[in-house]
């Protein structure tokens, strides 16, 4: 259909080109190039042998061009996000099929938006192929040019298309206050759809203690153990215990993808943050010292977990890395009794803790007036204090070999006194 530019036909024929001898000449190393050639000349009478200080142009480090860096074109060369990444792409309605599909972002920047600054690295005697190619295609051979799943088609199994492992350098702002107001928003799949499509996004109340309907939408359990009897990830060992292994249903997954938000974020829907405005929904992540995880990725791998998600999921704990959404009476609590949305920031994760005094829940569960209750926290916090070498396991993984953070304690209530009225 259309026409291949010209410049692919120019950089497949350059994989032709033989690497020549002289490409190592362009790496000299660095200790063969006589700096002193451009420096103004040295007078050459030494005093006392001391050597006079040649100041060096500092050293250029080598850039690596396998890297993409979203810092270097968006921050330093104040690239706007649309000169590069367009929307929607040109395989959007072949990467998701049918009703599934939706105007995305689905494919990596064209040549052209990198082609004016990178000339000389695109058509660099690179072998089996320029190192900049790897930052969009697989193989970076003449005779395989297919390129790796856009990271934006989360949502998307096909075992045909490779997936790169990335950190990524952004994370998503979404603002669950702001969708708060947002009751009962119906939003018709645009054109041609004479059903519609419905999303209602509510984060609001029904009813006291019901969970809102809402969250489901964008947050499910992930593998559940539901009736099956397989309560965990992977087999554990058999001499196990009571030691800690990963359960089924312990987290809930978040977005991997544009499908719902541009449900209602789409050109036509005059709703902003509008697809093309990347830079709305995705902020660069800034390089704050992260929190302390309550993850062990040696324990993950003694478990053999391999999964993405989970790990991903994992990776981010931040509260407690043991915490089972599906277990005990979890499932039954409403989602905002432990988790405060309205004073979410998704760019800042200390925002999204979860309190201790939630773990109490409205009868005290994990939290009571004394440690006789049966509050397992008061246990724990007991035991720490008579050997500061306990470790706390009820809700940690790595966290409860820390001391006893100041909110602790706090969470516990103060057993009221049988009868005191003061006028
Ligand atoms: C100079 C071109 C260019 C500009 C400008 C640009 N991108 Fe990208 N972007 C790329 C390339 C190339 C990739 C794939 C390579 C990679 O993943 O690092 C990519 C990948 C991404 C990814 C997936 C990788 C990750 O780190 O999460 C996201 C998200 C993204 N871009 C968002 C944005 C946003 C938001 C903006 C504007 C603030 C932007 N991009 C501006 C070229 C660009
Ligand atoms: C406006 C000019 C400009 C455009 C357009 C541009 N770059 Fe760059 N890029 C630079 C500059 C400047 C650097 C810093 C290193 C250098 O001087 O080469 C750089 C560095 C890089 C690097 C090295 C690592 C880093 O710091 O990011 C890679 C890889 C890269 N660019 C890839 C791309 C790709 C792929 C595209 C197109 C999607 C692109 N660039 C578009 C100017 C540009
Ligand atoms: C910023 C991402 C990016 C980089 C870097 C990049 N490509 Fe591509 N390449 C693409 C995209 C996107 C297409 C599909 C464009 C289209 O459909 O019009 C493509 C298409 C091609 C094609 C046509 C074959 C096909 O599948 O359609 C060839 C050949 C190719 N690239 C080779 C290269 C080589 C060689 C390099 C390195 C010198 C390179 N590309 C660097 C993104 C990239
Ligand atoms: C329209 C989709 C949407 C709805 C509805 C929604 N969320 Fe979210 N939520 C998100 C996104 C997007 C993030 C940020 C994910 C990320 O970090 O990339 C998030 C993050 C979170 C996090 C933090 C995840 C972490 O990384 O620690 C929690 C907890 C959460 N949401 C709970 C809720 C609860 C409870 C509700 C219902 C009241 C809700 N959300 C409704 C989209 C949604
Ligand atoms: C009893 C308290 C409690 C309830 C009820 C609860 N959560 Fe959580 N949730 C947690 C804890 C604890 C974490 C782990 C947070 C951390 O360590 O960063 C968590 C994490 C999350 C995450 C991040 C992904 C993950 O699993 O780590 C999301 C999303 C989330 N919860 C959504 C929900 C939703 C939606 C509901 C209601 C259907 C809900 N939660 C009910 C306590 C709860
Ligand atoms: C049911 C429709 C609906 C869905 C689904 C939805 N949004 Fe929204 N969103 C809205 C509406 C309406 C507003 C405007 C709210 C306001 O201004 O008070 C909004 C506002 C926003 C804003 C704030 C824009 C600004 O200018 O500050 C961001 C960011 C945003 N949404 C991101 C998302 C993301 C990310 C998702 C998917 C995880 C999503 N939205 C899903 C309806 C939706
Ligand atoms: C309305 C908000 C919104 C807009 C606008 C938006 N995105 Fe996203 N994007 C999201 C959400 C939510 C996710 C899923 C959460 C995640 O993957 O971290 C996502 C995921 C992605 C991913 C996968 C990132 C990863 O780490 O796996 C890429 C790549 C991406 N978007 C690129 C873009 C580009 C490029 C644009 C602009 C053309 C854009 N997005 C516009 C909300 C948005
Ligand atoms: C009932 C569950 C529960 C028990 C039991 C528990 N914690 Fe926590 N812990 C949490 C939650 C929820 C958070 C996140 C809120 C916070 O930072 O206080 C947390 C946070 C922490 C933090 C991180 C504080 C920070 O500032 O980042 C440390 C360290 C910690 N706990 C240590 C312990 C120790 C030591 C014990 C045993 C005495 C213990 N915890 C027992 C639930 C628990």
């Amino acid at each position: 259909m259309a026409e291949k530019s010209p410049d692919h036909k120019v950089i497949l024929r350059a994989f032709g080109i033989v690497a020549m001898l002289f490409v190592a000449l362009v790496f000299v190393s660095p200790g063969s190039t006589a700096p002193k050639m451009n420096l103004p000349a040295e007078p050459q009478t030494r005093s006392k042998g001391r050597r006079p200080k040649v100041t060096q142009p500092p050293k250029k480090p080598r850039i690596n061009y396998s890297q993409f860096s979203h810092r270097t074109h968006v921050v330093d060369q104040k690239l706007a996000c649309s000169s590069c990444h367009q929307v929607p792409s040109k395989n959007w309605k072949e990467v998701r099929k049918g009703d599934a599909a939706f105007p995305d972002v689905s494919d990596f920047p064209e040549h052209s938006s990198c082609l004016n600054c990178h000339r000389t690295q695109f058509f660099a005697r690179e072998r089996p192929a320029p190192v900049i190619c790897s930052n969009c295609h697989i193989a970076n051979s003449p005779r395989d040019t297919s390129r790796w799943l856009f990271p934006s088609l989360g949502d998307v199994n096909d075992p045909t298309k490779k997936r790169r492992e990335f950190v990524s350098e952004f994370v998503v702002g979404f603002p669950h206050d702001k969708h708060i107001d947002v009751v009962g928003f119906n939003t018709p799949r645009p054109e041609k759809d004479p059903r519609g499509w419905f999303v209602t996004v509510s984060l609001q109340e029904k009813k006291k203690d019901e969970p809102p309907k809402s969250c489901p939408v964008c947050h499910e359990t992930y593998q559940p153990q539901g009736n099956s009897s397989d309560e965990y990830v992977t087999k554990p060992p058999k001499n196990l215990g009571d030691k800690f292994w990963l359960k089924k249903g312990t987290f809930k997954t978040i977005p991997n993808s544009h499908t719902v938000c541009f449900t209602c974020h789409n050109a036509d829907s005059g709703i902003a943050p509008e697809p093309k405005d990347c830079n709305v929904c995705h902020k660069l992540l800034s390089a704050e010292p992260s929190l302390k995880v309550d993850f062990d990725p040696k324990l993950a791998a003694d478990m053999g977990i391999t999964d993405r998600i989970i790990l991903a999921r994992w990776r981010k704990r931040i509260s407690a890395g043991a915490f089972r959404h599906e277990g005990g009476e979890h499932p039954d609590l409403n989602c905002l009794g432990c988790h405060n949305v309205t004073a979410f920031n998704t760019v800042d994760p200390k925002t999204m803790k979860v309190p201790v005094r939630s773990c109490g829940g409205a009868e005290g569960c994990h939290v009571t007036a004394t440690t006789d209750d049966g509050g397992v926290l008061n246990f724990e916090i007991a035991q720490k204090k008579k050997d500061a070498a306990f470790v706390c396991t009820k809700c940690h993984i790595i966290l409860g070999k820390e001391g006893v953070p100041e909110d602790h304690p706090q969470a516990i209530p103060t057993p009221q006194p049988k009868v005191k009225q003061s006028l």
